[in-house]
């Protein structure tokens, strides 16, 4: 049988189709544009999202027996909100995991409602990027349009909706939306009080791997497949990732670098970070993990070559790269804000360091170890807890350079073991689809079956020194400028009128 894994990403959709044994057959992907309307703010509009799906799946199915399809399922950008009234129809853009408009409905859920009680309902804290304060932004900044609200729903469960007809979401997204109480894996009563909503709004919520119904007739007509389609809840695309990359179970971990930049520590037990600094959500295995996420991981190397760097080249690039732990330009990767762990949406992009001898290779690997040490920082979190990780998978786009898999081996000190496919989300929900049509027993047995390490980055002690040094200095930076940034953005605010 083949199966659909569908990565919902923020620059593209990639739909990846596998069959029962984990070849992967196909990959297509389609873009769409993101919307920055103003300095800090991120949209997308959700019939972008399906058109690209849609259009996807048939490139995708081109050429193969249609009626071998069985399952179709999902990884999600997540934390997105998207809202629709009583005719089904999407009320506004969907407002994304990297937007940092909400800093006021954070201040309020953080210190009016406050973090203790937060972290006791849902087992986490507000973030700007998260559901909760973008549906109190909504109420707060747009009433007309919250009192319009018939469903609320995640990006790729907008996908699922208008596959399948079930307004559905899975325990891995619905972490990431403040309103889940994450231990017992259900709404929080007290959170949709304080958000004002009603829990007929939110979807039936399911485990990853299991199915939600099947494609709608109309779907399977245009599709040209079976009626008898499942369509599998899915997982957010940190927990797809880390199924395809094999990161289920206890203490395994997986480095995501994508548009954002993430460390997923997969954990059997329920488990609170003390300061909320790194997110305790449900795993797509029936489990839990814990997150580190930075908002600007990959992307940050695409601005630098694509806007100001002007080539598409980036392997020529990178080739120019001589003295691994010898930089003296440092780069703060903080383009659109930070997430973890500064928790600050005023954080700035900065490069600091530059001489007159400063050359473009210096700057272009300030930018690849920039966001190396960011994700240290969010791994120094993990070890302050007693974890202790010594090897990591590694996926997503800016896994490719394999300078950058030495880079990151070496900042943290970790073996990087690099898998067959880097295709993560895409093939974490392939994965989760078998499991639902009974391919495979658990996400545990798809994992074991499927994923193969091709290789290992073995950190040296020599570079692991020089970056121990670095990365102290690194660390200094973000301190230094907070200030900074706070007044740079009032400036912003103020000269546009805001
Ligand atoms: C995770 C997060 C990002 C998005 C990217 O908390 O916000 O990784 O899921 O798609």
């Amino acid at each position: 049988m083949l199966y659909i894994g569908v990565d919902l990403g923020t620059s593209a959709v990639k739909l990846l189709l596998m069959d029962g044994k984990g070849n992967i057959q196909k990959i297509v992907s389609k873009e769409y544009p993101i919307y920055f309307p103003h300095p800090g703010w991120s949209e997308q509009s959700p019939e972008d999202w399906f058109d690209g799906t849609m259009e996807g799946i048939k490139e995708l199915l081109a050429d193969c027996d249609k009626s071998e399809v069985a399952g179709i399922s999902f990884g999600g950008q997540m934390h997105g909100l998207v809202i629709l009234d009583k005719e089904d129809k999407v009320i506004r853009p969907a407002i994304l995991w990297n937007d940092g408009r909400t800093y006021e409905e954070c201040d309020y859920l953080n210190q009016v409602i406050g973090k203790e009680k937060l972290s006791e309902y849902t087992a986490n804290i507000s973030f700007t990027g998260f559901t909760a304060p973008k549906i109190l932004w909504v109420k707060n900044k747009e009433p007309e349009n919250f009192a319009k609200i018939q469903k609320i729903m995640l990006p790729k469960d907008y996908i699922a909706y208008r596959l399948s007809g079930v307004h559905c979401t899975d325990v891995s997204d619905a972490s990431g939306m403040l309103i889940f109480d994450v231990k017992n894996r259900c709404w929080s009563k007290q959170m949709l009080a304080i958000c004002e909503i009603k829990e007929e709004q939110l979807a039936k919520v399911y485990e990853s791997y299991e199915t939600v119904g099947t494609v709608l007739p109309q779907i399977a007509k245009e599709l040209g497949i079976s009626e008898t389609v499942k369509v599998v809840a899915g997982a957010g695309d940190n927990a797809a990732a880390a199924v395809g990359t094999g990161t289920v179970g206890e203490g395994m971990c997986n480095i995501s670098l994508g548009t954002s930049g993430t460390i997923f520590i997969s954990s059997e037990r329920f488990g609170v970070d003390k300061n909320n600094a790194l997110h305790a959500f449900a795993h797509a295995d029936g489990h839990y993990h814990l997150m580190g996420c930075m908002l600007s991981a990959a992307s940050c190397n695409k601005w630098w070559m694509d806007e100001i760097l002007g080539t598409s080249d980036y392997a020529k690039e990178q080739e120019a790269i001589e003295k691994l732990g010898e930089n003296r330009v440092y780069f703060l990767p903080y383009l659109m804000g930070e997430r973890s762990p500064h928790n600050d949406p005023n954080a700035r992009g900065t490069f600091i360091g530059m001489t007159m001898d400063t050359t473009r290779a210096d700057m272009t690997q300030a930018v690849l170890e920039g966001v190396a040490f960011a994700l240290r920082d969010s791994f120094e979190v993990a070890k302050s807890l007693g974890i202790q990780i010594e090897r990591t998978k590694i996926c997503g786009g800016g896994a490719k350079s394999p300078l950058w898999k030495k880079i990151i081996a070496n900042v943290m000190n970790v073996k990087v073991d690099v898998i067959e496919s880097e295709e993560g989300p895409a093939l974490g929900g392939a994965m989760l689809a078998a499991v639902a049509c009974g391919e495979y027993e658990s996400v545990e047995a798809a994992a074991l079956a499927l994923v193969k390490v091709v290789d290992t980055v073995e950190p040296t002690e020599e570079l692991v020194r020089k970056y121990e040094e670095r990365y102290q200095k690194f660390r200094e930076i973000y301190p230094a400028c907070k200030r900074l940034f706070e007044t740079i953005l009032v400036k912003e605010v103020a000269r546009d009128g805001d």
